[in-house]
């Protein structure tokens, strides 16, 4: 017997583009599952740095992704969960950008993402799964319900993560934070494997002249018309 799946959102685009805020907004209005399949690679590049396990070693990396211990604790709504890595918390640790970078490289590893697939089908469960990532909707959860593509110009999101770090009190150079952004857009869009492309089903939005509200509106507006909201 066919085992229902629970409904899914998937919300696929590249660094910047909002992805991650909105995923985080809708799944709290819903009341669904959110899954930052981001934070996962992420965690295997710190994983790896923890172990002293280097970015060439395919096979160590996939038995960390398999195996690493990892929790998302959703402790107040209005926030990212908690994250920890075998019993630290390290949610703001994942955010650096040298972590970024070595998670888009273990992110083009083959193994790697097939290590990471059943962690990331385990995240879709009743009432419903609000995935946000690079292949969410197309390798990921092929079946969504509702896919969307949240893209941005390269300048408008290199402003908004200069923004981010500035409010947050940390220094940062626009010139650099546009340059690091368009060669991890490069590196995401050209690797082999689970390129970041736009599902053929999905619903593409260009976030550069929207705000953060105006893209939730018309996501449930769609997430309305599929019948996945009353
Ligand atoms: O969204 P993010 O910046 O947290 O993602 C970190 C890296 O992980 C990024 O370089 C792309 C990669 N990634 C991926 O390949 N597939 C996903 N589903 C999510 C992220």
């Amino acid at each position: 017997m066919n085992k229902r799946l629970a409904p899914t959102i998937t919300i696929d685009g590249p660094s910047g583009s909002g992805k991650g805020t909105i995923a985080q907004k809708v799944a709290k209005a819903l009341g669904w599952h959110l899954l930052d399949s981001g934070a996962l690679y992420r965690l295997v590049a710190l994983a790896a740095r923890n172990h002293g396990v280097p970015l060439e070693n395919e096979e160590s990396l996939q038995i960390l992704a398999q195996n690493m211990d990892v929790q998302f604790l959703v402790e107040d709504p209005e926030q990212p969960p908690r994250v920890v890595l075998e019993g630290d918390t390290v949610t703001r640790d994942i955010r650096a950008e040298d972590v970024g970078r070595d998670a888009s490289a273990v992110a083009a590893l083959p193994s790697v993402r097939a290590g990471l697939l059943q962690r990331q089908h385990d995240f879709r469960q009743e009432p419903g799964l609000v995935a946000d990532g690079r292949d969410m909707g197309t390798v990921v959860f092929p079946d969504a319900q509702l896919k969307l593509f949240l893209t941005a110009s390269v300048e408008e999101r290199a402003q908004r993560r200069f923004k981010q770090l500035q409010d947050k009190g940390m220094s940062a150079n626009l010139a650099d934070l546009q340059a690091a952004l368009q060669l991890r857009d490069e590196q995401d869009m050209t690797r082999p494997v689970a390129p970041l492309v736009p599902a053929e089903d999905a619903i593409v939005i260009d976030s550069t002249d929207m705000t953060i509200d105006e893209v939730y509106t018309e996501l449930m507006n769609h997430a309305r018309n599929q019948g996945l909201v009353s």
